[in-house]
């Protein structure tokens, strides 16, 4: 059978989890270039991975007719731009939240993709992930009964870097984080959301609090779905302990807890009750067959002709949450959804 014949741009931390996966590990693709202007990443990137063409300037790559997809894992200010030019030039494209900076840029970007009739896939693996699909199955079979409501947290371990502590540029974690818990439920409720209420706060890092005011590391959102379903989503960030990131499903008959926050599957807690168990460190190592298995998702939609599992719609959501998440937090009251689609950034 054909391989899809795919090209990385952005060749940084996640991008080349994405390399990875497609040098070797995707049955129907094949990686055959790679491109990032900054020179220093390019040459790492090809040191460990051999492709046949590298580039500096993601256009020049898209005159390559061999490139048949392209994943872009770029900053996300670029995402648009780039997405709309490999859709004109007739490549298929597998873009990593979030999708972009605006609903009229993710409009845009899911627009071009159809004027083009090329694929158009959002990264969001835990969709991917074996424990989050096994309860998605679980909420399909009717095992519990009607769902009613959803909780889903993650906590990530990393320190603030300075950009981050200006949330109305980064959203804080209710976007670095929390924007896989948005997907998730949204995925689990089978559902939009109509409203949510987010409140936050600084814990961990008070030295910044007169600098930037408005920076929060600890939130919690509560969201009414429109066919009723409840949720609530824990973000966190600098939470030294690990990366913990866990669902929980309510029915009306039964309930499902998805994920552990500890890397072993055998949990020993001993006389002093401190528990053994490692934690997981890192989304890298907790989701590191998702990411393969969403690669092969992608190729697959393409060769099969099919709609990629995760849609642009998906991915220009899951930025409603988070600005509406944001916007709730910062003025202290309850957000309806239909407030920030119109929003320019
Ligand atoms: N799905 C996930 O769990 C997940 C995890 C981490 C990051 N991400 C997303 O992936 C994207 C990249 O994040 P990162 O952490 O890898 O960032 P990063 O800074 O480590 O890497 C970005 C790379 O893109 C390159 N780049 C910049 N402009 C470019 C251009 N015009 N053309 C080609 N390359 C360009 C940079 O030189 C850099 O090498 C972001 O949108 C981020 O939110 C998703």
């Amino acid at each position: 059978m054909k391989k899809v014949r795919v090209c990385l741009i952005g060749c940084g931390r996640a991008g080349m989890i994405h390399a990875r996966s497609y040098a070797g590990k995707v049955k129907h693709a094949e990686l055959i270039a790679l491109c990032d202007p900054f020179e220093e990443n390019l040459k790492l990137a090809g040191e460990e991975i051999d492709v046949p063409y590298t580039y500096t300037d993601y256009k020049e790559a898209l005159q390559n007719p061999e490139i048949d997809a392209v994943i872009v894992v770029t900053p996300t200010k670029f995402h648009h731009d780039i997405v709309i030019a490999a859709a004109k030039a007739g490549k298929h494209i597998f873009c990593e939240k979030p999708m972009a900076e605006s609903a009229k840029e993710c409009d845009e970007m899911i627009e071009a993709c159809k004027a083009n009739g090329v694929k158009l896939q959002l990264g969001f693996m835990r969709r991917f992930d074996r424990n989050f699909r096994r309860g998605k199955d679980l909420i399909e079979s009717g095992i519990i009964g009607q769902v009613t409501s959803l909780r889903s947290n993650t906590h990530g371990p990393s320190e603030p870097k300075e950009w981050m502590f200006d949330v109305r540029n980064s959203y804080g974690p209710i976007g670095e984080v929390n924007s896989h818990d948005f997907d998730t439920l949204r995925w689990y409720a089978g559902s939009e959301v109509k409203s949510l209420y987010a409140v936050g706060h600084n814990f961990r890092s008070p030295e910044m609090a007169e600098k930037y005011p408005e920076y929060y590391d600890t939130c919690q959102t509560i969201l009414e779905f429109e066919n009723g379903i409840v949720g609530t989503i824990s973000g966190a960030q600098y939470v030294k302990y690990g990366y913990d990131s866990r669902a929980e499903i309510l029915g009306t008959e039964g309930i499902i807890k998805v994920g552990s926050q500890h890397a072993d599957q055998v949990e020993v807690t001993v006389s002093d009750q401190k528990n053994l168990s490692d934690s997981v460190v890192s989304w890298r190592t907790l989701f590191a067959d998702a990411y393969i298995a969403e690669a092969n998702a992608f190729a697959d939609c393409i060769i099969l002709d099919e709609e990629p599992p995760v849609s642009g719609h998906d991915g220009k959501m899951a930025l409603m949450l988070v600005k509406a998440g944001l916007k709730s937090i910062l003025e202290k009251r309850p957000v309806q959804i239909s407030e920030v689609e119109g929003e320019e950034e």
